[in-house]
């Protein structure tokens, strides 16, 4: 028997105890399962933003639960100074993935991509006579570290927080020329993500993939793949660069790895394998509770053959946000791969699709105020689809009326 939860007025509460991080929607979720979650007022939603691409299996899917359940009775941490299974497990599992890369486990994309630095730092300390520096795309999104921030490509995650550490820089997405001419002696690596997220869902081109690919081989730099957003088959892929046809040298994984459970991954191929005991470490990341989420979900992504689901949903969502964007002449030009995509939106009106939206019970999420983003779990269904459709298109009509736009038909 549950408790009954006590009314209370949570978004008061969170204004008194709760730093002012967040630009939060008015809702708050007590419940989920499925694609679906449940707000305290017991309203249902289709959740299209995922935990922000993080919920692939859904809320609450059965596996997790099992082995979050099960690792919790018998082991939730124990330290890295000592062997434990399920993070063996789990590198292993990744690197049957990769094509045999080795992992370290931490608790966040950021720090994922924390380590991905230092690997290459020590990579130009060790075989390109001390280059340190790192260049990342404009648009791009790393993290809220120090160095993350510095290596993220867009002018406003930045400007509060300089001087931020030496050693990054940007050039525009999918410009190769740009790029080569930008690197010096100075530089060790090149961080890019294979589809642009918080930047707009901005897929690179294959040229440009391959390109620095290539770049990196001719002039000795590391190449370093974020796929935080992109990864975990939310592409169609289970690594987004897989479209490409091109290796990275690391790999940087987050977000979806284990379910909703808070882990990050770097990866590295052997030319990159440079950490040495003392060199780099995490009390929390790679713990027997985190690695158990990861590995059920590894195994129901393989088992439920959600990539390939990933893609095939992807291409019918891409269907019906074609077929609203031709009655809706304020939203434009679908974009993305799989299920990862975008929608541009006019006048400004990207924040008020999203409220409406809210309202009939769809949950999205925009990219300033003329993207919409939605990156929906993995095991959705073409009858979810339907739904969704049906609700973002009585979204759509809502501001179409609110705002005198006049929609097409
Ligand atoms: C591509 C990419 N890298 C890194 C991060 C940072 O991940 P985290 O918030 O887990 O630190 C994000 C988060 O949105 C991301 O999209």
């Amino acid at each position: 028997m549950t408790t009954p939860m006590l009314k209370r007025d949570w978004i008061a509460l969170e204004q008194k105890y709760y730093q002012a991080t967040f630009k939060r929607q008015p809702v708050t979720f007590i419940r989920g399962q499925g694609i679906r979650v449940w707000d305290a007022e017991g309203r249902e939603y289709l959740d299209f933003v995922a935990g922000i691409a993080v919920n692939v299996l859904g809320h609450c899917h059965p596996a997790v639960v099992q082995a979050v359940q099960e690792q919790a009775a018998q082991l939730i941490h124990v330290s890295n100074l000592y062997y434990n299974t399920r993070q063996i497990e789990l590198a292993e599992q990744l690197a049957l993935l990769s094509g045999g890369m080795r992992s370290f486990f931490s608790n966040s994309g950021a720090e994922a991509n924390e380590g991905a630095i230092k690997l290459a730092r020590k990579f130009g300390r060790l075989h390109r006579n001390g280059a340190y520096e790192i260049i990342s795309m404009e648009r791009s999104f790393h993290g809220r570290t120090l160095a993350t921030t510095a290596a993220t490509g867009q002018a406003h995650y930045q400007e509060t927080w300089k001087p931020l550490p030496d050693g990054f820089k940007q050039v525009p997405f999918n410009d190769l020329d740009a790029l080569k001419a930008a690197t010096s002696e100075k530089t060790v690596g090149i961080l890019l993500e294979s589809v642009q997220g918080e930047g707009g869902i901005w897929p690179a081109t294959r040229e440009f993939l391959q390109g620095v690919r290539r770049w990196c081989d001719e002039q000795n730099l590391v190449m370093i793949c974020d796929e935080v957003q992109a990864g975990m088959g939310r592409t169609g892929k289970f690594f987004g660069f897989e479209h490409y046809g091109v290796m990275p040298d690391i790999i940087t994984l987050a977000k979806g790895l284990a379910g909703g459970v808070p882990i990050g991954a770097m990866l590295t191929g052997r030319r990159t394998d440079l950490f040495v005991p003392g060199d780099h470490g995490s009390t929390f990341g790679g713990n027997p509770l985190a690695c158990a989420a990861a590995l059920a979900t590894l195994k129901t992504i393989q088992e439920e053959r959600l990539v390939e689901n990933a893609a095939r949903m992807g291409e019918y969502w891409h269907e019906k946000l074609q077929a609203l964007c031709q009655k809706y002449d304020f939203i434009a030009n679908p974009r993305g791969i799989g299920l990862m995509r975008a929608v541009e939106v006019k006048y400004d009106l990207a924040p008020a699709i999203v409220d409406q939206a809210l309202k009939h019970g769809l949950l999205l999420n925009n990219l300033g105020n003329a993207t919409l983003r939605m990156v929906p779990p993995l095991i959705l269904t073409r009858a979810d689809i339907d739904e969704a459709a049906q609700r973002l298109d009585r979204a759509l009509e809502d501001v179409s009326l609110q705002r005198g736009v006049a929609a097409q038909s």
